[in-house]
């Protein structure tokens, strides 16, 4: 089960770092999709290092071969199966990570779970490559979704303590998330973003990392998705997103900050529109009520720690000889995994909407009803 997720929408990640290849299988996407090829290589080359100066000069092209589900420009039904080929690996930088594992990285718990046979080469599975296959899943899910007005936009909230402005969770301002996709860094205030790319790359020749949060808005949502308790909306998109390598922290709405408050402070009251669509004044909540979407728009945070791989001597374990000893990592690391990683979270939520969608009322049933933003 591990490396696959869903229930109506599966998907199956395979591969390794340094291997031939990483995919994706998607079982359930609806027949008759059309799927724009190039708008799918445009959004996973969001996610792709070499093409800023805040990423590692690994070069990861990332074109993807689709090898079956789709023909005649058009998803079948039948499971669509999606390799990226591996072509920029550089195994001899990570030789030793097998017996001195990498502090608050996977090779020590891989090595133990996997009684020494993972393959360690560039983190092997649990390698942030793996989110190129989540990246064309989610791109594809998110084409079917657009098309039925809803949508998703992911931006850096946080990096490295530098806040990017404010948006409003009830009523965010559009023409400032479409712009999200072009930009270099996803910022909304490009001042803030330059502050952060300074920050980072200080922190890259000090040898050091930094994290953040990503914030995602999905836009559009009908209420009514999502089912209580334990198949609630939050619980459903939080086990996905924790799937994403480096991610430590998920709150929906305002988070934590609502267990500061008082109930009049919190509670979203109701009003009905102009459209005679039922909505709320706020939006603490973050579009979700008893584990079921509202209408409004959904709102997701998700804390990224630094990326654990840093040019400073770290204390580890010699795993062969039992003993203490130092490592300095050579290796081309991202000096902070936050500006790739929001449109690895994008990709997710558009994975775990869609498959919301599909499992309350199939595509159909979208259309018939109600809306939020
Ligand atoms: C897009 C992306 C890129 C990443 N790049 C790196 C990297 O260059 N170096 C590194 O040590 N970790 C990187 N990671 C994070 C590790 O894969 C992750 O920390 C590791 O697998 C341990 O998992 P955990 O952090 O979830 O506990 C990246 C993660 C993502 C999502």
């Amino acid at each position: 089960m591990a490396s696959r997720w869903g229930e109506q929408l599966t998907i199956s990640l395979f591969g390794e770092s340094h291997g031939p290849a990483v995919g994706v299988v998607l079982d359930g996407v609806p027949p008759g999709e059309e799927l724009d090829l190039e708008a799918m290589e445009a959004f996973i080359k969001r996610r792709a290092p070499g093409h800023t100066p805040w990423s590692t000069t690994r070069k990861e092209r990332d074109t993807f071969s689709i090898l079956s589900g789709f023909y005649q420009g058009k998803t079948t039904g039948t499971p669509l199966t999606i390799v990226i080929e591996n072509k920029d690996a550089r195994s001899l930088d990570y030789a030793k990570t097998s017996y001195l594992p990498r502090p608050s990285h996977a090779d020590y718990t891989g090595t133990v779970r996997f009684k020494g046979a993972s393959d360690p080469r560039g983190g092997g599975h649990f390698s942030g490559r793996l989110t190129a296959s989540l990246c064309v899943a989610g791109a594809i899910c998110k084409q079917i979704l657009e098309r039925r007005g809803i949508e998703i936009y992911a931006r850096i909230a946080e990096l490295g303590g530098i806040s990017d402005l404010g948006l409003d969770p009830a009523n965010p301002d559009l023409s400032s998330l479409k712009s999200l996709a072009d930009k270099k860094l996803s910022v909304v205030d490009d001042e803030k973003g330059k502050e952060m790319v300074d920050l980072i790359e200080k922190v890259r020749t000090q040898g050091d990392s930094l994290g953040g949060i990503v914030q995602c808005f999905a836009l559009g949502l009908p209420a009514g998705l999502g089912d209580p308790m334990f198949g609630g909306v939050e619980s459903r998109l939080a086990s996905l997103f924790y799937g994403i390598p480096a991610v430590k922290g998920v709150s929906f709405g305002d988070g934590f900050d609502v267990s500061r408050r008082r109930g009049s402070e919190n509670n979203d009251p109701f009003y009905v529109d102009r459209q005679g669509q039922v909505r709320t004044l706020t939006n603490h909540e973050g579009g979700i009520n008893g584990g079921i979407t509202n209408g409004m728009p959904l709102v997701v945070q998700v804390g990224i720690k630094p990326t654990p791989s840093i040019g400073l001597p770290q204390k580890t374990v010699n795993l062969q000889t039992l003993s203490d000893e130092f490592l300095t990592i050579q290796g081309r690391h991202d000096p902070s995994i936050v500006p790739r990683a929001v449109v690895v979270v994008e990709a997710a939520a558009a994975i775990a909407i869609l498959d919301l969608v599909l499992v309350a009322f199939g595509l159909q049933g979208l259309g018939g009803m109600k809306h939020g933003t």
